[in-house]
């Protein structure tokens, strides 16, 4: 079954709780919270203090994208404020296996993320050990960036390796996602979609039907 993870990143923050409510009521899987820090990516976003305070407005499965430094630092307090599932990146990580642990730990579930340009092979000793891998298609740091069409042909290796190794890992693309596009990052093999500007743009409840209507043709 495909999911759909709306990116709180592009949403109107004065009413996040609405319509963190309204993308679950059209049917959001996951609510995909990108955590930057001006260091790791240009930009800065948001923190715990905003995850803890949309906590108790959904059942959604909080979705925390980690685009930070040292990320082993954080984890603990992002799983406090909410988290269900982590994403860390593996560029991110001076010891990604003990950062993976850390997750698993807590009782979280684990997610790397790979950007554009970051092959595959960084997760041949730990793909075992994860939940989810996020497969970056935009460079990370800001959203309603352009889809990167190589990321398609990585996609589709790396389904191609879980396959074969009857491993029940999530793949989740990242970035640049819209209702154009999206049929063919299914045919690529992902199984969680990403979707910001694509979602907050103009009428939020439409947008999710919508997606979630091109995600329901298997
Ligand atoms: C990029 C973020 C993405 C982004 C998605 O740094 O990780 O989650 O917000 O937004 P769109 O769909 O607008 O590319
Ligand atoms: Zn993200």
């Amino acid at each position: 079954m495909y999911k759909l993870a709306p990116s709180i990143l592009a949403a109107d923050f004065s009413k996040l709780g609405e319509e963190v409510m309204t993308i679950e009521k059209a049917g959001a899987d996951y609510i995909h919270i990108d955590i930057m820090d001006g260091a790791f990516v240009p930009s800065i976003s948001i923190g715990m203090p905003i995850m803890k305070s949309i906590r108790d407005k959904t059942k959604c499965i909080f979705d925390a994208h980690l685009m930070i430094n040292e990320p082993i630092r954080y984890v603990q307090d992002v799983y406090e404020a909410g988290a269900d599932i982590i994403t860390v990146h593996a560029e991110s990580c001076n010891h990604l296996d003990r950062t993976i642990k850390r997750i698993k730990e807590l009782g979280a579930k684990v997610g790397v993320a790979l950007n554009p340009a970051t092959p595959l092979n960084v997760l041949d000793y730990v793909l075992d050990e994860l939940d989810m891998v996020v497969i970056m298609s935009v460079n990370p740091g800001f959203g309603g960036q352009k889809f990167i069409p190589y990321t398609l042909e990585k996609t589709k290796q790396l389904r191609e390796i879980i396959d074969k190794k009857k491993l029940s890992i999530e793949i989740e693309v990242d970035g640049g996602i819209t209702l154009e596009n999206v049929a063919q990052v299914m045919e690529a093999g992902a199984d969680v979609f990403v979707a910001g500007s694509a979602i907050f743009t103009g009428d939020i409840l439409e947008n999710t039907v919508a997606f979630k209507e091109v995600l329901s043709h298997v």
